[in-house]
């Protein structure tokens, strides 16, 4: 019997590309290794976001080239962002690879496997949806759900475009289906998975599908009985419109959390990385969503460091993360990317100036969510339950429906969900007890 393994890099959606990959080799009778070294099938899901990102690859890609002359008879993969980015070009700067494969090629790997050729092959057309191959959850009750690929907006400093192609969205019937399916089998929460979620569904007429939008498509996984809990990833502030934000309100599954990526609270700059709206309108998102939800818990992505920020802009960055408390942000040291825009622009800022601004910036998000987070101690919060806590193992680590990590002490096991009496929080846990009396009540 062959072993694969798999190394993921980058965002959830690679994280669900590989739950397909490892599902698609166990259908080809290949079972999982514990560690590169007793495998015989390496691979690699790339990103390439960032440089760091990169750079990061670049030494597993070096240790797996030690490990390929020591058992010449291994075989090494990379697929996902980094790998169609450089296509081709992979062999000849890593001689030592032996397939490589786009985001919409995974399904080519098991061909690749089961083909007689042994010559290097790269495969980097979009064929087909990764969410149609067979999936190996992470976790039982918790799954990924792959709507749409590619985006097309055009920010100009993301290499996403380039990468993961034109947006192309899956049929609401499909997607419905998968969902029943998982919810047979155990799964309770879900998180709908898109380069720019909102978006979904604009294309489906064009190819003569039934029409669906997003907000259509969480109703109809709201339906479905035995999920109770959705999550999405990533909105685009130009779509957040007032039905997907009504239906945070109205759909009892969809959970109180909205992750709306700013990237900066300059209408100059949001303007340079053609974001489509401007600071007033950003913030006109989120008083809508304080209007309809006000216990949203809101989070964000911003970019400290483009190219031409001033203290002007930043200060308006600043400023803006201040007036809406985020419950949680990432935050990225801007990275000039290959084929982008951005890395083209003459006033690129220096290094010290971005590690300056950054922390100043993360000392305001940090301040925020600490304060946001105590309107939950003294609450009995629905969590949903991981597993063991990471720093104490005799307590428990959950989630709560805003997405904050909450530790806990209790019984329960990892997929219940139990009522936790919350007793302190940080800025990014928080800390409680199962409830006594919910668990004596059911
Ligand atoms: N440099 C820094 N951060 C970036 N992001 C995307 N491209 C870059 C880049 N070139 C960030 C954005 C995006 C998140 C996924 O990564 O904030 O929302
Ligand atoms: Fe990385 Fe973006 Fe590709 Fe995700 S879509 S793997 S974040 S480059």
């Amino acid at each position: 019997m062959k072993r694969y393994h798999v190394t993921t890099f980058g965002c959830q959606m690679n994280e669900h590309d590989s739950e397909r990959m490892k599902g698609m080799l166990e259908s080809i009778g290949y079972r999982e290794a514990p560690d590169p070294d007793s495998a015989d099938l390496i691979l690699f899901n790339t990103c390439s976001i960032r440089e760091a990102a990169d750079s990061r690859f670049m030494a597993h890609l070096g240790h797996a080239k030690r490990r390929k002359r020591e058992r010449p008879g291994v075989v090494i993969g990379v697929g996902g962002c980094w790998a169609q980015s450089v296509k081709e070009e992979v062999f000849r700067r890593f001689p030592f690879v032996d397939v490589a494969f786009g985001p919409g090629q995974v399904h080519k790997l098991a061909e690749f496997l089961t083909s007689d050729s042994l010559t290097a092959q790269g495969y980097f057309e979009f064929e087909g949806f990764t969410g149609e191959l067979p999936q190996k959850r992470a976790r039982d009750f918790q799954g990924w759900v792959q709507i749409s690929v590619g985006c097309n907006m055009v920010c100009s400093y993301c290499i996403v475009p380039s990468t993961r192609g034109r947006e192309v969205s899956r049929a609401a019937e499909d997607l419905v289906a998968e969902v029943e399916r998982m919810a047979s089998e155990g799964v309770t929460e879900v998180t709908l998975l898109g380069q720019n979620v909102n978006a979904y569904g604009r294309d489906l007429g064009k190819r003569g599908l039934p029409a669906a939008n997003f907000a259509d498509l969480l109703a109809r996984v709201d339906a479905i009985d035995g999920i109770e809990r959705i999550r999405y990833t990533s909105p685009h502030p130009q779509d957040m419109k007032e039905d997907v934000v009504r239906a945070h309100a109205e759909l009892g599954a969809l959970c109180e959390h909205i992750h709306l990526p700013l990237q900066s609270g300059s209408s100059r700059l949001l303007k340079a990385m053609r974001r489509t709206y401007t600071r007033e309108r950003y913030l006109d998102r989120v008083a809508l969503i304080r209007e309809h939800v006000p216990d949203c818990a809101i989070t964000t992505d911003i970019i400290v460091g483009f190219p031409g920020e001033t203290e002007e802009d930043f200060a308006q960055t600043l400023s803006l993360a201040e007036e809406v408390g985020y419950d949680g942000a990432f935050t990225f040291v801007y990275s000039p990317r290959r084929e982008t825009e951005a890395a083209t622009f003459p006033d690129q800022v220096a290094h010290d100036v971005k590690v300056e601004r950054m922390e100043r910036l993360v000392e305001v998000i940090q301040r925020g969510a600490r304060q946001r987070a105590q309107r939950f101690v003294g609450r009995t919060l629905d969590v949903l339950v991981e597993g063991p806590s990471r720093k104490d193992p005799t307590r428990l680590r959950g989630r709560s429906r805003h997405n904050k990590v909450v530790n806990f002490t209790g019984l329960a096991q990892a997929g219940e969900f139990v009522q936790v009496d919350v007793t302190s929080a940080t800025s990014q846990t928080l800390a409680g007890e199962e409830s006594l009396v919910a668990r004596a009540t059911g």
